[in-house]
């Protein structure tokens, strides 16, 4: 008899592990069943978030920032330094202590929950009598069974086409994390968010550092405000930021690799680097799930078509995270795994999409919630903007960090917030205070009212709050 589970989790990253501890939380009987290998052929729990993306890019992000803080600002504070000097093979070795701990991490919060690991992949074998059967291939293979499966299998990074991955000298987001030294010339083909933190982490060690990006606009989701005045601090940080070109052919050569492009001008150019990066989004991934044996329904682009609760065309057969339509983030992915463990528990599970914050943690970062002013526009709303720099804030002038402002958007007539735009410093942790805002659909006024300490970040968004009916304090 093949063990049997009340749900079955196939993918251990943040919207499949979340899922599993939720789902056991609840008092059923799970499994989770995920391939991840580390250098030595053990699990590394986690997805690609733990592994390849939002932690250890994370790590770099800040191994760098103290680099370039180092080398570049400490001397603003009187603080001088000398003999200054990087080792790339340490800070990556930093980088890779960190992963390890959040991998352990999830193998210690599948024990305390009980929920029972499965390392291998895991695919569909058939649908019997009210079961899954699905078939586990690791260092063993075996078949379980289980009444409920939630496919959490993530994404993969987008091949361009004709230019294949081979990690040394084309990198996608794994390679882009293990270089052990830094490249002279780097390219990067997508100024998206990874091509942003990559393109960071790279400048400031030393990268000479060139972003193509296809669309004329830069960053083109995000407040258009916002992204011009994250671009002029980039520009002035020496990233080079081509927009509008079209890729041509690429050469990758003993010497480097050679990108034909043609410019917004219309121009043909090649760009020579050590190595490139390719970051041009991410891809649903179902290679090895064998969705057909059960009929599972995938859409044109291969992610798993699921309703607004996550449910597939299959009874009891739920995806949630990179592998469904919506933002691929970590924090999507988790609120859905939570989701739908509720809604199997017969609760009312919910995620609100209005909601999801986005962040990109660059210098300065960039954060957001809601509506941007150019979707405002089209849809024809009626709405107020309230701006505060940070070059107005006192802590912002403290921490010698001014570049950027806070945006709020609110109603016209109600004056409920709509959206929140933050380009500056720990914008990351500053948008939570909006989205809590959001969430409870407060006005602007509300947080104008509301009581921040003194001298904080957080007063900027006040301000913005204050900003929005044209009664700022300190501006
Ligand atoms: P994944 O994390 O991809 O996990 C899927 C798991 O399923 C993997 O472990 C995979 O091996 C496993 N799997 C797949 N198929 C099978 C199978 N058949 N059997 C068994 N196992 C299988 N998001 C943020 O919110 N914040 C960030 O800062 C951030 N930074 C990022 C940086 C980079 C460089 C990248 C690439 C992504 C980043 N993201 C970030 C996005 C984030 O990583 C994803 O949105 C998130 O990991 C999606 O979670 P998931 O559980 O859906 O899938
Ligand atoms: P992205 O969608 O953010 O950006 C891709 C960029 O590549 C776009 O600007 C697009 O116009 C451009 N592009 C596409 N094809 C091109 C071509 N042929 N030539 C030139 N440019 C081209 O995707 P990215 O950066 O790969 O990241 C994938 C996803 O991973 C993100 O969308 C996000 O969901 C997630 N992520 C989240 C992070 C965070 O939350 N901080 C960090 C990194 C990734």
């Amino acid at each position: 008899m093949s063990k049997q589970f009340d749900v079955i989790v196939i993918g251990g990253g943040p919207g499949g592990y979340i899922a599993a501890i939720r789902a056991a939380q609840l008092g059923f009987n799970v499994a989770c069943i995920d391939e991840w290998k580390n250098a030595q052929g053990g699990p590394a729990l986690g997805g690609t978030c733990t592994n390849v993306g939002c932690i250890p890019s994370k790590a770099l992000l800040q191994s760098s920032e103290h680099f370039e803080q180092a080398g570049h600002h400490f001397a603003d504070h009187g603080i001088n330094v000398s003999g200054l000097s990087l080792d790339v093979a340490k800070m990556v070795g930093r980088k890779d202590t960190v992963v390890k701990q959040n991998n352990d991490g999830v193998v210690y919060l599948f024990k305390k929950n009980k929920v029972t690991f499965f390392h291998g992949r895991g695919s569909f074998v058939a649908a019997k009598d009210g079961l899954y059967e699905i078939k586990v291939v690791g260092t063993a293979e075996e078949t379980i069974s289980g009444k409920h499966v939630i496919v959490a299998t993530g994404s993969n990074a987008r091949v361009l086409p004709g230019t294949p991955f081979d990690e040394d000298k084309i990198l996608s987001n794994d390679g882009a994390l293990r270089m052990t030294a830094v490249p002279k010339k780097l390219g990067l083909i997508g100024s998206g968010v990874i091509g942003l933190e990559m393109g960071s982490v790279w400048r400031r060690l030393g990268a000479e550092v060139t972003v193509l990006e296809g669309l004329p606009t830069f960053l083109g989701a995000v407040d258009q405000q916002i992204a011009k005045e994250a671009h002029k601090a980039f520009v002035k940080q020496g990233l080079k930021i081509e927009l509008g070109v079209k890729v041509g052919e690429i050469k990758s050569g003993k010497k480097g690799v050679s990108v034909a492009y043609t410019n917004a001008k219309g121009e043909a150019v090649s760009l020579d680097v050590d190595k490139l990066i390719i970051s041009i989004g991410r891809v649903a991934n179902t290679i090895g799930l064998a969705a057909d044996a059960v009929g599972l329904a995938l859409d044109e682009r291969g992610a798993i078509v699921v309703d607004g609760d996550c449910k597939t065309n299959l009874p009891n057969v739920w995806a949630v995270g990179d592998v469904v339509r919506g933002p691929m983030l970590a924090h999507k992915a988790e609120e859905e795994g939570v989701a739908v463990a509720e809604r199997i528990a017969g609760q009312h599970g919910h995620v609100n999409f209005n909601t999801i914050p986005w962040v990109i943690y660059t210098n300065p970062e960039i954060a957001w919630v809601g509506q941007t002013e150019e979707q405002l526009k089209a849809e024809g709303r009626a709405y107020k903007a309230g701006t505060f720099p940070f070059m107005a804030n006192g802590r912002a002038r403290a921490l010698g960090d001014t570049t950027g402002m806070v945006k709020m958007l609110a109603d016209a007539v109600t004056d409920e917030i709509l959206g929140v735009h933050i380009v500056g410093p720990m914008a990351s942790e500053l948008i939570a205070e909006c989205v809590v805002a959001m969430e409870f659909r407060a006005s602007s006024e509300d947080i104008a009212r509301i009581c921040h300490a003194h001298p904080s970040l957080s007063e900027a968004t006040k301000e913005a709050a204050l900003a929005v009916d044209k009664r700022t304090l300190n501006f």
